[in-house]
C-alpha cells in the first residue's frame, strides 16, 4: 500500500532500509525466538520514538548554564501507555525506557480464532486517564476488530479519542480503513502496512501470530 492511499489519520514510519531489514528479520518463520524478540524490541522503539512526536509542544524558555535564556519548547500534559494484550505487553519496555516512571494501563482483548471477533476480558487503566494523552500499544493491526474495542474502552473512561495514539508495527490496508472509519481523530503510526487480510483474517505477508511468537516461540 503506498503512502498516497493511507487514510488521513494514518503515518507510517520512515521506510528506510534498517526499519525493512529488521522486519524482513521477525518476518522469517526460521527466526529463533530470541532473535525475534531482539529485532521486534528495535523496531518498537522506532515506533515509540516517532508516536512521541505526536505530542503536543508549548514553547518554554529555559536558562542555560551561560546565563543566556534558551527558549525551547516542553511536552504539553501527560501521557500514559495502554496495551492490549497479550501482544502490546512486549511494547511496553521501549515505553519505560524513553518516558521514566511513565503509567500503564491494561486491556486483554482476544480474538476468537475461528470468527477474528474481539472479546473483551478486563481493563485495568490509571484513575486520571481521562486528563492524559494515551499511546495504545498493539503490533498487529488486521480486521482492526481488537483496536477498535480497546478505544472503545478508552472512550467509556472518558478518554477523547484526539488523544489517542495508537502505534502498531504491521498494519492491514483493511484494518487501517475500519480505524477511520470508527475514530477518524485517533492518530495511527505503523512501522508497516502489508498487503491484505488472509481469509482467516491473518495480516498477509506479515509474521504470522505475534503473541506466540514472542511468548511462546
Ligand atoms: C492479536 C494482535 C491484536 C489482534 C489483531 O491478538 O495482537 O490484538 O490479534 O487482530 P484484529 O485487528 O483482527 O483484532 P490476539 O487476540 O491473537 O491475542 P494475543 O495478543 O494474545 O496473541
Ligand atoms: N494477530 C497476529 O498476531 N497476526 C495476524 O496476522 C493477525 C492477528
Amino acid at each position: 500500500m503506498g503512502s498516497s492511499v493511507l487514510p488521513d489519520n494514518a503515518v507510517r514510519l520512515p521506510q528506510t532500509p534498517q526499519l525493512h531489514a529488521l522486519l524482513t528479520i521477525i518476518r522469517d518463520r526460521d527466526t529463533p525466538r530470541s532473535d525475534f524478540i531482539f529485532y521486534s524490541d528495535r523496531i518498537i522503539r522506532i515506533l515509540v520514538e516517532e508516536g512521541l512526536n505526536y505530542l503536543p509542544v508549548d514553547e518554554h524558555t529555559v536558562m542555560t548554564p551561560t546565563g543566556v535564556p534558551y527558549t525551547g519548547v516542553a511536552f504539553h500534559g501527560r501521557i500514559c501507555g495502554v496495551s492490549i494484550l497479550r501482544a502490546g505487553e512486549a511494547m511496553e519496555t521501549a515505553l519505560r525506557e524513553v518516558c521514566r516512571s511513565v503509567r500503564i494501563g491494561k486491556i486483554l482483548i482476544q480474538r476468537d480464532e475461528r470468527t477474528a471477533q474481539p472479546k473483551l476480558f478486563y481493563a485495568k487503566l490509571p484513575d486520571d486517564i481521562a486528563d492524559r494523552w494515551v499511546l495504545l500499544l498493539d503490533p498487529m493491526l488486521a480486521t482492526g476488530g481488537s483496536a477498535i474495542q480497546a478505544m472503545n474502552v478508552l472512550v467509556s473512561h472518558g478518554v477523547k479519542p484526539e488523544k489517542i495514539i495508537f502505534l502498531n508495527m504491521i498494519a492491514s490496508p483493511e484494518g487501517l480503513q475500519n480505524v477511520w472509519k470508527a475514530y477518524p481523530q485517533v492518530r495511527v503510526v505503523s512501522a508497516w502496512v502489508d498487503s491484505k487480510l488472509s481469509d482467516k483474517n491473518y495480516i498477509i505477508p506479515g509474521l504470522g501470530d505475534y503473541g506466540d511468537r514472542y511468548y511462546s516461540g
